[in-house]
């Protein structure tokens, strides 16, 4: 009797777990088949939307804006297009192709992937995935919210990353946003310079906002060849809040759209660059042992052969507590507005409760998804980088104002660079100025 029950049991669980798969797999099936790009029209002259060309585009709804759409094949054939939606008021979108030179049309329902760390803002970073037409490769492509009507007109963007650059370089940093009336003029070109001699081959700068001094020196470096300004007018479509969280105070995304920016920084160099670092541009990832980051990177590899995210832990160097030590009080640098990071040589100590953020070094290609103080989806693995190899050097205002000066750690690491940096920012700053 006990053995028949059990065996009821046992059929009565078979069933339903093959029920439930059934369900389950039918529903996916269906889901993903209404995600097939499908032909709705044959004409070619429909085609003719003027092409964007400005780095953050609003739609008709004015609930999502657009970044750029990046080709992503790793899984499959597909686009990926980074954005910005409001995440409860956009429920549907379409990606429109346009084949050519046949003209045929195909669209693809997006599956709107919204990122986990939205703050609890209304407006979030999202990735529009849309599965591309198996006979085409598609240079332009539109999106709405609409999968019917005329396209004709809708603006067109680029699908970049359609070919994968030949010759990329080695390192490429992401500064996310500058804005205000950004004027650290010292600092910046420090950290530049560091950056360069550390081997930075591109800085890509999303600007929304600066001083007119800063734009001068933003105009060596675009010369110079090293910097790339992304403009991110942000502010003229969304309330932008200078808090990482959401306050209920009417602002729409956080800390200006920062971390939008970051990810299409990541996409924009998947194919340029072999490394991404994202920081901000008052962090250096300074290394201890390695005279740059080519060398850092290459033993970092050689111990991690599986890792594509190499995480960096961040100290803050007050810009409170200066240093007489050393022939760092340069008489030419008096003039120039900003801070001397060569007289910030002492860090605030670790506390207790509380766990020092990360900044990386990322390989594009392993990255899917990524936040500012880590990635949210990758193909490789993250590791944190000793301290004694390397560390974010962050001067900033204290986090820990109270503490004496004895009471901070004395980290001269920087200065092992003086010698380097004082020649090149002295070679610079004539040039700006
Ligand atoms: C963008 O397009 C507009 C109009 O099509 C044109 O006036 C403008 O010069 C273009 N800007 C850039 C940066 O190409
Ligand atoms: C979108 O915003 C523009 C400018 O604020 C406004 O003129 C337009 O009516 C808005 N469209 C919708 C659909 O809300
Ligand atoms: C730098 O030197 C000048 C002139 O000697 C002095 O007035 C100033 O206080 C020094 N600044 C710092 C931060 O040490």
């Amino acid at each position: 009797m006990i053995c028949h029950r059990r065996k009821l049991y046992f059929v009565t669980v078979v069933c339903l777990v093959a029920l439930t798969s059934i369900v389950t797999l039918s529903y996916l099936w269906v889901q993903k088949s209404s995600l097939l790009p499908k032909i709705i029209r044959q004409k070619a002259s429909v085609c003719s939307g003027g092409i964007v060309n400005t780095s953050i585009t609003a739609l008709t709804d004015n609930r999502t804006f657009i970044i750029a759409p990046y080709f992503d094949n790793r899984e499959r054939k597909m686009t990926r297009v980074i954005g910005i939606v409001h995440h409860k008021e956009v429920r549907q979108l379409y990606c429109w192709y346009c084949c050519q030179p046949d003209g045929e049309i195909y669209v693809s329902r997006a599956l709107i992937n919204v990122h986990s760390d939205r703050f609890g803002f209304p407006y979030v970073t999202a990735d529009l995935l849309c599965l591309e037409p198996i006979s085409c490769h598609p240079r332009y492509m539109s999106i709405d919210w609409s999968d019917k009507g005329a396209i004709g007109q809708l603006p067109r963007f680029e699908i970049q990353n359609r070919k994968a650059d030949i010759s990329p370089v080695e390192f490429t940093v992401c500064i996310s946003t500058m804005f205000g009336e950004y004027n650290n003029v010292l600092q910046f070109i420090q950290s530049m310079e560091m950056y360069k001699i550390l081997g930075v081959q591109r800085v890509m700068i999303y600007k929304n906002r600066c001083s007119k001094l800063m734009e001068k020196v933003l105009a060596f470096y675009i010369a110079e060849g090293i910097v790339e300004i992304i403009p991110w007018p942000i502010t003229s479509y969304l309330k932008v809040s200078l808090m990482w969280h959401y306050t209920d105070d009417g602002t729409d995304i956080c800390y200006y759209g920062q971390i939008v920016a970051l990810n299409d920084c990541i996409y924009r160099n998947m194919y340029r660059s072999k490394y991404v670092l994202l920081n901000d541009i008052d962090e250096i990832i300074l290394p201890s042992k390695n005279p740059d980051w080519k060398s850092m990177m290459s033993s970092l590899e050689k111990q991690n052969p599986q890792v594509g995210i190499f995480l960096f832990e961040n100290h803050i160097f007050p810009k409170t507590v200066f240093t007489s030590t050393g022939p760092f009080n340069i008489s030419s640098w008096r003039s120039v507005p900003g801070v001397n990071i060569l007289q910030h040589v002492h860090r605030e100590p670790d506390r207790k409760e509380i766990v020092n953020p990360w900044k990386m070094i990322v390989d594009p290609k392993m990255v899917i998804q990524t936040s500012v103080h880590s990635v949210l989806e990758a193909y490789g693995e993250s590791v944190k980088v000793p301290l004694d190899v390397a560390l974010v050097y962050h001067c900033r205002v204290p986090l820990q104002a109270k503490l004496p000066k004895e009471f901070l750690i004395q980290d001269t690491t920087l200065w092992t660079f003086s010698k380097s940096l004082i020649r090149n920012v002295n070679k610079v700053l004539p040039k700006i100025l």
